[in-house]
């Protein structure tokens, strides 16, 4: 017996679901070098261009200086400094929540919240977008886990009639792969009745989205009474690395003494909270990094639908592509790539199957020139390959 791996490969390769990492060879930005190669790329998360923003890195470095560079225990040991202790404070501050906690990745602080609030005997009810990690911290729960019809509460109603024990609903704020927003008034109308909890990870809504850069519930100024257990990351528009689980006093304590990618691991380096602490000051402070972004999305969306592409209900920085096979997907993103351009494939699992598609992601370092080039290329490509041959 023995693990037949490299037949495992060559269907991945067969089904062009193959994944390669590009090799990046510069800073994160609009210009980047990838694989030796100069392009113009449309597919990070730095939605507000601070990954590379020299103050941020200017706190980093201070931060180094003052604290040295590993975290060197877990929080509950010795590795909770200052700096850390202070970014969850002015979290919690940004968030309008008496506390936050920081947590080294999105993915453990999904991980972390789920299964220190629900276990065997309880329910947990995902939208069926979510992303991975909200689905594995599901899952990993050990509660009874289903998954409702994307962002539509009647379905969650129907599946919250069967729910049993505490119930946790659980939705990206921002859909990653689709860029459309939870209807998070509906959700958590549904989930007061019932009396569940509503948790929202809104990875990419933190930043662009509100007037403040607050995100979904700012945007729909929902309370904490609507939304108890709020998570944001900080490797996308905060541009460094990390995340938070943001709530009540209880909620906090509960995740310091029961999650268990909290407790079982070493912090992240006292020096990424420093440079955190910069990137969420300009966050919060310089407006024009969400207006530019928005101007951006506009021209983008209006060139795009005179082009004829088929876009997503999206108003954030994520605008996809729908393509539908994957290898079509692919092609174009090869077609792009030739051009000097770079915009991801996503393709199944990452996607159902049948909606692969290029994921543009816009951000506030690009400008209106670059959109141009983007959708100039894009016109370029879909005229050269022509027509899906289904719909030839
Ligand atoms: C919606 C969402 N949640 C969580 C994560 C994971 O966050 P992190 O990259 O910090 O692990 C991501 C992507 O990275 C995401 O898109």
């Amino acid at each position: 017996m023995s693990f037949d791996l490299a037949a495992r490969l060559a269907a991945r390769r067969a089904e062009n679901l193959y994944r390669h990492r590009p090799l990046l060879e510069s800073p994160q930005g609009p210009e980047v070098v990838v694989d030796g190669q100069p392009l113009l790329a449309f597919c990070n998360n730095d939605y507000l261009g601070l990954a590379n923003h020299p103050q941020v890195i200017e706190a980093w470095r201070a931060g180094a200086t003052r604290w040295g560079v590993g975290g060197g225990a877990s929080h509950l040991v010795i590795g909770h400094s200052s700096p850390h202790h202070a970014l969850e404070e002015a979290l919690a501050d940004f968030t309008g929540r008496p506390r936050a906690l920081l947590f080294t990745t999105g993915y453990m602080a999904n991980l972390g919240a789920v299964t220190a609030l629900v276990g065997q005997g309880d329910t947990v009810l995902e939208d069926r977008l979510n992303h991975a990690s909200l689905l594995d911290a599901g899952l990993l729960s050990g509660a009874r886990f289903n998954r409702y019809l994307h962002n539509d509460a009647a379905s969650l109603a129907k599946r919250l009639e069967k729910a049993t024990g505490n119930t946790l609903i659980v939705t990206d704020g921002v859909f990653s792969m689709d860029g459309d927003i939870a209807d998070l008034p509906a959700l958590a109308r549904e989930a007061k009745a019932k009396g569940a909890w509503l948790m929202v990870d809104d990875a990419h809504g933190f930043g662009p989205l509100g007037a403040h850069g607050g995100g979904i519930v700012e945007h729909f100024g929902l309370s904490q009474e609507d939304v108890p257990v709020l998570v944001g990351t900080l490797g996308k528009a905060f541009g460094t690395a990390g995340a938070f689980v943001a709530g009540s006093e209880e909620l906090i304590e509960s995740l310091i003494q029961f999650a268990r990618p909290y407790i079982y691991t070493t912090s992240q380096p006292p020096a990424l909270a420093c440079a955190t602490l910069k990137s969420l000051e300009l966050l919060r402070s310089e407006h024009w990094r969400r207006e530019h972004l928005k101007t951006l999305i506009c021209q983008f969306r209006h060139g795009a639908e005179q082009i004829g592409l088929e876009l997503m209900d999206s108003f954030t920085p994520i605008q996809p592509i729908m393509i539908g096979d994957a290898g079509r997907a692919v092609r174009l993103s090869q077609m792009l790539r030739e051009r000097g351009l770079m915009v991801t494939a996503i393709r199944p699992p990452t996607v159902p199957a049948g909606s692969a598609r290029l994921r543009v992601t816009l951000t506030a370092a690009h400008s209106e020139a670059q959109v141009q080039l983007l959708l100039k290329g894009l016109a370029d490509c879909f005229q050269q390959l022509g027509p899906e041959p289904s719909h030839a």
